[in-house]
């Protein structure tokens, strides 16, 4: 058991290094998260040659991942098309009923509806996953506002690599290279997908900006490096939900505790032998964190948690009477 949670942990730190790359910015709009009013609901066609609309058909209330691609590239699109087949796999039905691939074409010219389904049949593109053609303008303007655009006189390609992962009704974007790690991708695209389950969607101004802040490095670190053994908030895994840690525990000995976990235990430090003892001696692993890492990290810890209670305070003021309510939950306007 441990020995394959070592593997896995190894496998994906190892693969990952440095692959994300991850969008810090703000929308553009003063008062939107990226909602309707944001992404062009441009026409396009898929390889079936159905006639469909960007932000009504595809992305409005989904979860969604997107590239872009092009059938006669010699360079990374087979790759990454290749990677995202072996994602499909691993993610299973999920596919198609949690999330929709989408993959739309920046040489609509050449890449017909039939091109596109002889493409996606050589890459056995399973349902869920939709190849898109459209109107060349249309399609370069959508692919700058998504931030997939890259000048095609820049790279040999012609086109970013880049996966975008998105959570419509929440507004929150990421943005993946699509040539990483398989696994990698779909742990991370499922890590994606179960944060994002229990939340309600925003709602009103009040939320729209929390929900318009996209992933910050803390949530990326945090992700990549603690995941498969932690959450925050939902529950115990191979080790306790982090949920509220940053509260009842000091920041020294926390910040010991991600860096140097194996001293504490040889200190033989009450609260890691209770730990300890409690997660059956499953012992924190030393993941050569940095200060700065370590610093994001738990400054993620510490947003998530005040996020959480937030919430459950929103919460409480819905069911509880009028009054009650302090100066949380603005009603929405
Ligand atoms: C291989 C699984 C594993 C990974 C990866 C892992 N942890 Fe842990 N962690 C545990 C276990 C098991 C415990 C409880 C036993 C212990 O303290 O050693 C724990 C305990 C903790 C605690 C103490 C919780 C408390 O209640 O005081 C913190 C904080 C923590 N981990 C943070 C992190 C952070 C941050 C990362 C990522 C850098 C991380 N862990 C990565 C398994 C893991």
């Amino acid at each position: 058991m441990q020995r394959n949670i070592w593997t896995r942990f190894i496998g994906i730190s190892f693969l990952l290094a440095g692959a994300l790359a991850i969008l810090y910015s703000r929308p553009v709009l003063a008062d939107s998260r990226w909602g309707a009013n944001y992404f062009p609901n441009i026409e396009l066609t898929t390889q079936d040659g159905k006639t469909v609309h960007f932000y009504d058909d595809l992305i409005k209330g989904k979860m969604v991942a997107i590239d872009l691609i092009y059938t006669t590239c010699q360079y990374s699109c087979p790759l990454e098309t290749a990677r995202l087949a072996q994602v499909q796999k691993m993610l299973g039905d999920r596919v198609g009923k949690d999330i929709f691939f989408y993959s739309i074409t920046i040489d609509p010219k050449n890449d017909t509806p039939a091109v596109l389904k002889a493409y996606a049949e050589k890459f056995h593109a399973g349902p869920g996953w939709t190849f898109l053609t459209g109107k060349k303008e249309d399609i370069d303007f959508l692919s700058k506002k998504l931030g997939l655009y890259s000048d095609p006189k820049l790279s040999q390609d012609g086109h970013t690599p880049h996966l975008l992962l998105g959570n419509e009704p929440m507004g929150q974007w990421m943005r993946n290279s699509a040539l990483d790690n398989p696994r990698f991708l779909s742990q991370m695209i499922g890590d994606f997908l179960d944060s994002f389950r229990n939340m309600k969607p925003a709602q009103g101004k009040e939320n729209t900006e929390s929900a318009a802040i996209h992933l910050d490095p803390g949530q990326y670190l945090f992700t990549k490096k603690c995941g498969a053994c932690h959450t925050v908030g939902q529950g115990d895994k191979i080790g306790p939900d982090l949920v509220g840690v940053t509260d009842t525990r000091n920041r020294d000995w926390l910040m010991r505790k991600i860096q140097h976990p194996e001293q504490l235990l040889a200190e033989r430090d009450p609260i890691t032998m209770a730990l300890a003892e409690k997660y059956g001696n499953v012992n924190m692993p030393n993941l050569r964190v940095s200060d700065d890492d370590a610093n994001y990290m738990i400054g993620y810890l510490v947003s998530r948690t005040s996020e959480l209670q937030r919430q459950a305070q929103a919460q409480n003021a819905v069911t509880k009477p009028a009054g009650g309510a302090g100066g949380m939950a603005r009603p929405n306007q």
